[in-house]
């Protein structure tokens, strides 16, 4: 997603630089920063990654105001042009901005008829505007170009007729950071240096000259609330990993720990008579909300039902009485969710949101938050957060069932309950899961990743969760190593995808789910081994337990054709939890064998801030 930075004060230029290469994990494909100094407003940009930008001699420049920007390619094409930031006609106001202008051809069409634009981006009709509004008064000119937009923006506008920095926020996150100067930025991790932070609210617009100033639409002051910065949002290095990808992988078990510890401190709060649950979000929070609904549908046995919320936004969905809306986003900021909340709240639906980041704009527009505290998640593939939604909603699903169901004992034993319908787990089963050794999977991982490596497709299958567990595999696979992957229900297989197996073909099979689950687990592997395919088994069942069918007669000898990962032996539901691990390290290995960088995967952003 596009990245903003801007500088007000001493080494504006550098601040801008270091601002844009913290938030270059949320992706992007080009950049560029504007320099204000005593001859006027100098522009620098580069396509690729922001290294480039240093080979434009941006650094050897000084300023007093410096705005910089890195661009995910939304309306135009990924070229110099279109790059931020850009200016009006004359040159004196340079924006940079993240979100979308939903009315920016019209406005090109009419109120800036005849102006001659060099780019093809929403974004330049804001300069534009501006340049049109202004008599005089930059702050008029600004808050009127403001009212002409429709569609989400954050905005930081610089100017030749004052040194003031201009601010605007709807729907697209900003904050500003309080240290030697003020540096404005999308995202609390362009807050390099700054001892203090302020959200923008959403629909505020504002200004920095020596000060802060915000206002309401209706330019009604707000008063200014600094937070002390959270060193928890700075701590994004790599800790001596090659990628922050493993890094987090290896988190996982502290990740846990720290979501187990948030939620016993949390007080989530539910209304009466819950009958209907709806579960929403995007990729890996999306497959999070597959296993939040499994949870709740054993646990507290209610209705579930989960929506991508792409999807649910132009829905007709039908509210049912009772129903409660769970929204899963790890960064908070994923406008498909956001959407989707506010469509939820129009449905007078109670919504429960469940991230990572404090003060995301998903904290600020849902009834009852639940933060999963993971600390800084940067790797575009999602892990440790995905590992710890899914241990969350594991929680909730308890509080809901108490909250249905238990009165009295339950509440004096916080997880373990012996009513009969609450989470059967003892406070020490929570301890293998948080003690988990995720190098003793390492050698095992490597031998596989060298076969599949090699290949262009591969597929996941699992029956019930661990087909959500092959799900969350697949798209992990996919959006680091580029290999075509793809998930299926075990039972699925003999309905038309076996077609697809052939000698030579890989397919990891997760099998966690005991009874007569394990037994159609093996039956579908009999199926790929029996044609030629190969499995990856990971499962905390013996490996004996599928020789028989992964061994096969080839026609003149038997031969093998199955290797096996094995996962630690715990309570069942905290399986979903454990299975996921030896496939994000999979993907990882195969990730960097291809030579990629996992953590910045092409295509993909961290946060996707427009629709
Ligand atoms: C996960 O590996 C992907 N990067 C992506 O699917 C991500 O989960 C999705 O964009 C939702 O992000 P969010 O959790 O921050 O809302």
């Amino acid at each position: 997603m596009c990245g903003i930075m801007a500088v007000k004060g001493v080494g504006a230029v550098n601040g801008v630089y270091e601002g844009l290469k913290n938030l270059e994990y949320r992706g992007y494909d080009s950049a560029g920063i504007a320099i204000k100094d005593c001859n006027g407003i100098k522009a620098f940009k580069s396509i690729g990654y922001i290294s480039e930008l240093e080979k434009t001699g941006v650094l050897d420049c000084s300023g007093g105001i410096a705005i910089g920007h890195t661009r995910w390619a939304t309306h135009g094409g990924v070229t110099i042009e279109n790059c931020h930031p850009h200016c009006s006609e004359d040159k004196k106001i340079w924006v940079v901005h993240n979100g979308i202008i939903e009315n920016h051809k019209l406005l090109r069409s009419d109120v800036l008829a005849g102006v001659v634009f060099y780019g093809e981006t929403d974004t330049e009709v804001i300069p534009k505007l501006i340049e049109q509004y202004y008599t005089g008064d930059v702050w008029q000119a600004f808050r009127s170009a403001i009212d002409k937009l429709n569609g989400s923006y954050a905005i930081v506008m610089m100017c030749e007729y004052d040194d003031k920095v201009y601010f605007a926020r709807k729907s697209s996150p900003l904050v500003i950071g309080k240290g030697n100067g003020f540096v404005v930025s999308s995202d609390v991790n362009g807050l390099i240096d700054c001892s203090e932070k302020c959200v923008i609210e959403d629909n505020t617009l504002g200004y920095i000259d020596n000060n802060l100033h915000i206002y309401d639409k209706n330019t009604n002051k707000i008063n200014i609330n600094w937070i002390a910065m959270d060193e928890r949002s700075i701590e994004a290095d790599k800790g001596g990993n090659e990628h922050f990808m493993i890094k987090e992988i290896n988190e996982i078990p502290r990740a846990l720990q720290s979501t187990y510890n948030s939620f016993l401190k949390s007080e989530v709060v539910l209304p009466d008579n819950i009958s209907n649950v709806l579960l929403v979000g995007c990729g890996t929070s999306y497959h999070s909300c597959l296993m939040g609904k499994s949870y709740i549908e054993r646990v507290a046995g209610i209705k579930s039902e989960c929506v991508i919320a792409s999807e649910f936004i132009y829905s007709n969905y039908i509210v049912r009485e009772g129903t409660v809306g769970i929204f899963v986003s790890q960064s908070g900021e994923t406008a498909d969710t956001l959407s989707a909340i506010h469509k939820a709240k129009e449905l007078g639906i109670y919504c429960i949101a469940i991230t990572n980041v404090r003060e995301s704009s998903i904290t600020r527009i849902c009834d009852s938050v639940l933060y999963i505290d993971v600390g800084v998640e940067v790797c575009v593939a999602s892990t440790k957060a995905y590992t710890s939604q899914v241990l969350m909603l594991m929680l909730l699903s308890d509080v809901i069932a108490r909250n249905l169901k238990c009165e009295g004992t339950c509440k004096e034993d916080v997880l373990g309950c012996n009513c009969g319908n609450c989470l059967e787990i003892r406070a020490n089963e929570y301890n293998d899961l948080f003690n988990l050794d995720i190098k003793s999977y390492l050698s095992k991982v490597r031998g596989v990743s060298e076969e599949i490596v090699k290949k262009d497709k591969l597929h996941l299958i699992g029956k019930a969760v661990d087909y959500i567990t092959a799900l969350e595999g697949a798209l992990k696979i996919k959006e680091v190593s580029y290999i075509f992957t793809d998930a299926y229900p075990s039972g699925e297989l003999k309905h038309g995808t076996l077609s697809l197996i052939e000698e030579g073909s890989i397919v990891i099979a997760i099998a966690t789910q005991g009874g007569i689950l394990l037994d159609k687990s093996k039956n579908a592997i009999h199926e790929i081994c029996a044609r030629g395919g190969k499995c990856i088994i990971i499962s905390q069942f013996p490996e004996e337990e599928f020789n028989e069918v992964i061994w096969c007669n080839d026609g003149k000898r038997c031969v093998k054709r199955g290797e096996y990962i094995p996962l630690p032996n715990l309570n069942s539901l905290l399986m979903p939890i454990v299975s996921i691990i030896p496939i994000d390290l999979i993907a990882y290995t195969v990730s960097v064998m291809k030579g990629y960088n996992p953590d910045k995967p092409r295509n993909l952003a961290k946060s996707v801030t427009v629709e």
